[in-house]
Parts: C-alpha cells; sequence; structure tokens
C-alpha cells in the first residue's frame, strides 16, 4: 500500500507504518490458532497476553529496525529501545487482545511514530473490518482512501459514547459508577473492546464521542492523532492533554460538556 505526505520524513514514517500494520494484521487474522490460549497475564488475572500479541510485536520491531535502526521503540508487550534519531514509534501489536482471544472481530494493531515527543504518524489497522486509519500530522485522516471526518456535535442528550474499562477490579467499580451517572444524560454507551478503535470510530463518525480512564501510550498514540486530524478535540482533566489518567475525544461542541461532565463524575481518579 503506498500513501504519501508533504514531507519525506513523514511520508517514509507512514509507509512504514502501514506495511508493519499490514503485515502483522494479515499475520494475526490468518495465524489465529483455533486452540488460542493465554500466555501470560500482567496486571490482573484479566489482562491477558497471548503468544499472538508477542510475536505481532516481534514482527513489527523487527520490520522498523531493519529500515531505521537509530529510531526509539515501545511496545505494550515490552520492546524499549532508547534511540537516537528522535523518532520515537508507539507500538500496540494488538489492540483488543480479548477480542480477538475470543474471536470477536473488534481488534486492531496500532503503530505511531512520535518526532521530538510529538505524534506525527498515526495508523490504526482493523484486518476484519477491511480498515485501516491513518493520519500524518496536519495532512487529514483517511480511512481506507476516504477522508476521515468526525459526526458534527449532537445535543448532548443525543450523543452516542463509547468507552472501556480497565483490568484492575478498583478501577472498574469505580468505572462503573461513572457509567451509572453517565448513562441517563446521554443517548447510550459502547464498549468495544479497543481503545485505537474507538477513536478511530470518532474519527469516522462511528461514534460521537470516546472517554476513558488508565489507558497507555500505544492505546491511543496512534487514534488520538487520527481523531484529531479528523476534526475531534482530544484531551484529558479540563486544561490537559490526554494521558493515562484520562483520555476524551469528542468534536468541538460535544467535547468541552463532555469534558466538564466528567470532571464532576470524577472519571479521572480510580
Ligand atoms: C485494552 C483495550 C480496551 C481498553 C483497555 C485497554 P489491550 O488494550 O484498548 O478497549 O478498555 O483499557 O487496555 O489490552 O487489548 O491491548
Ligand atoms: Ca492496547
Amino acid at each position: 500500500m503506498t500513501d504519501t505526505a508533504s514531507d519525506p520524513l513523514k511520508a517514509e514514517l507512514l509507509q512504514i507504518a502501514l506495511d508493519a500494520a499490514h503485515h502483522a494484521g494479515a499475520f494475526l487474522r490468518d495465524g489465529r490458532p483455533d486452540d488460542l490460549g493465554v500466555a501470560a497475564t500482567k496486571s490482573s488475572a484479566a489482562d491477558v497476553v497471548t503468544e499472538m500479541d508477542i510475536a505481532s510485536e516481534k514482527l513489527i520491531t523487527g520490520l522498523i529496525a531493519d529500515l531505521r535502526p537509530d529510531d526509539g521503540v515501545v511496545g505494550e508487550e515490552g520492546a524499549s529501545v532508547e534511540g537516537t534519531s528522535g523518532i520515537q514509534w508507539v507500538i500496540d501489536p494488538i489492540d483488543g487482545t480479548v477480542n480477538y482471544l475470543y474471536g470477536l472481530p473488534s481488534w486492531a494493531v496500532s503503530i505511531a511514530a512520535r518526532k521530538d515527543g510529538e505524534t506525527v504518524v498515526g495508523v490504526v489497522h482493523a484486518p476484519m473490518r477491511g480498515e485501516t486509519c491513518r493520519a500524518v500530522l496536519g495532512e487529514g485522516a483517511y480511512v481506507n482512501d476516504r477522508a476521515a471526518r468526525v459526526r458534527p456535535a449532537p445535543a448532548f442528550g443525543l450523543a452516542l459514547v463509547g468507552t472501556g474499562f480497565g483490568y484492575l477490579a478498583e478501577r472498574r467499580a469505580r468505572q462503573a459508577e461513572v457509567v451509572r451517572q453517565l448513562i441517563p444524560q446521554v443517548r447510550d454507551i459502547r464498549r468495544g473492546g479497543s481503545a485505537a478503535i474507538d477513536l478511530c470510530d470518532v474519527a469516522t463518525g462511528r461514534l460521537d464521542a470516546y472517554y476513558e480512564r488508565g489507558l497507555n501510550p500505544w492505546d491511543y498514540a496512534a487514534g488520538d492523532l487520527i481523531a484529531r486530524e479528523a476534526g475531534a478535540l482530544t484531551g484529558g482533566r479540563p486544561g490537559e492533554p490526554l494521558s493515562p489518567d484520562l483520555t476524551i475525544a469528542a468534536p468541538p461542541g460535544l467535547f468541552e460538556p463532555l469534558q466538564r461532565l466528567l470532571e464532576e463524575l470524577g472519571a479521572w481518579h480510580d
């Protein structure tokens, strides 16, 4: 798949991210064992890693290291290279691992490239949807070959809001309490199981908004850029950028009241 950006470095990073995401996506889709099991657990028994998460991360980091050996890398399954070039890759080899484990289709490979700390390229490839979302900083967002654009902000009470839940029981109980108070005030809630896809769904108008506490940079780096380039505002607590404390994405007009309400409801703490 060939794609361009006006700046040659960004064009190169985009091409590498697209190639790596497509290779990993095909490997994951075609190679998923019927008897796929849990290889390890992380923060809790529900926070699982499969052999395919590990193999996908190896495949992606191997491709990047061959082409750009001086770049830094951070990946969900432990990849960690400091790098000397000023470029850092932020990789989620399977976002939506629990969906992948169960054979549900909503999972994606998420790859972002940061230049001196700023995300300049983001790719979220969802093989079972046949969709790749991509964005280059300042150059818009695309889903396959179509420009991606957020849905105009609806009245607050008509917003379809995506969210997700962490893996620790205490955090989930608090997150459920926030949803309990939010759900009577909006159209409905969706829990898709992949933060990267949720952010793309805001970018393409399939969700009005998305928020979640407790994400890691590999969950949101690519999707954040895609959502912003599609016209969304993203952030965390009022006045703060999005972070592991809180990630919010929504079009202008919906973002502000949602951010205010989430602050009141304490969505940013356990
Ligand atoms: C998870 C997914 C999920 C979100 C969790 C993430 P993983 O990532 O993005 O939607 O609710 O907070 O940890 O574990 O499938 O890579
Ligand atoms: Ca993830």
